[in-house]
């Protein structure tokens, strides 16, 4: 890709709302199903892309705790897409030194997609260039609400006091929680919500939309959305004048 970036200011966590699928297929006049299999490129070219570039951590969003609701037909077959794409995807993984990770109540997933995500996980342990997190059967507020359960618990069992509660107590108990906050958040297709995604997570990322559906989303378009976000001042509730002297 011959975009230039500057290495010293790469979002260290990308995470990305793959949407657009079902409009893709649409105007081409096929079924939902043909647009979710065209995605699959788009997912291995964005994985790429962000190995190359020196990206940490990136999150995919596949699966919703409200993406159940979808006719059956499409959630088996996004199940079975999921599995075929870890067995074809394993390669990719391994050559290019990434580690599988996921995020989202998978205990739910078909025991096929579960099998497969665990023997994956399982074998890509050891790598450490980058860290693809896939976030399946996914909810943040889910999320949240189990974390302030186990709290609640620990502090009824004595094992933690109210006081010594603070913001690493509930980042300690989210499904991310070895993986750092969000920087970059991206989403296609034009939409611009968050849909339950990261909620706590990406209080501080820097969002980015694009009308691009989906299955056209290729390496260069993420090229093109780090080196937008290298345009962006984050502030964090500073100035820009302070932000400019630190
Ligand atoms: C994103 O594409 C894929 C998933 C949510 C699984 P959609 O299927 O949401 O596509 P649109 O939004 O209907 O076009
Ligand atoms: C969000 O996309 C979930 C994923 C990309 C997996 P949706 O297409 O399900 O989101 P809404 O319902 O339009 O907000
Ligand atoms: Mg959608």
């Amino acid at each position: 890709m011959n975009i230039e970036l500057d290495k010293n200011r790469l979002p260290n966590h990308v995470a990305v709302i793959m949407d657009g699928n079902g409009r893709w297929a649409k105007q081409k006049g096929k079924l939902r199903v043909f647009g979710h299999k065209n995605g699959v490129h788009s997912v291995r070219e964005t994985i790429e892309a962000a190995a190359e570039i020196g990206i940490n951590v990136l999150t995919l969003y596949a699966f919703s705790t409200e993406n159940w609701k979808r006719p059956k037909t499409e959630v088996d077959a996004l199940m079975n897409l999921l599995v075929s794409s870890l067995e074809n995807e394993l390669e990719t993984l391994q050559k290019n030194n990434i580690r599988l990770n996921t995020i989202g109540n998978i205990t739910l997933l078909p025991l096929k997609a579960q099998k497969g995500l665990n023997k994956v996980m399982g074998l890509t342990i050891g790598n450490d260039r980058m860290v693809l997190n896939l976030a399946l059967n996914y909810g943040s507020r889910s999320e949240i609400l189990e974390a302030v359960k186990t709290i609640s618990k620990k502090v009824v069992n004595n094992e933690l006091e109210i006081e010594n509660i603070d913001e690493n107590t509930i980042n300690n108990h989210l499904y991310t929680f070895s993986l750092p906050d969000v920087d970059f958040l991206i989403r296609t297709s034009g939409e611009q919500r968050i849909s339950n995604f990261l909620l706590w997570q990406a209080a501080y990322a820097e969002l980015y939309f694009t009308n691009t559906l989906w299955p056209d989303f290729k390496k260069a378009d993420f090229y093109n959305a780090i080196a937008e976000f290298q345009n962006r001042e984050r502030r964090y509730g500073k100035t820009s004048e302070q932000i400019k002297t630190t």
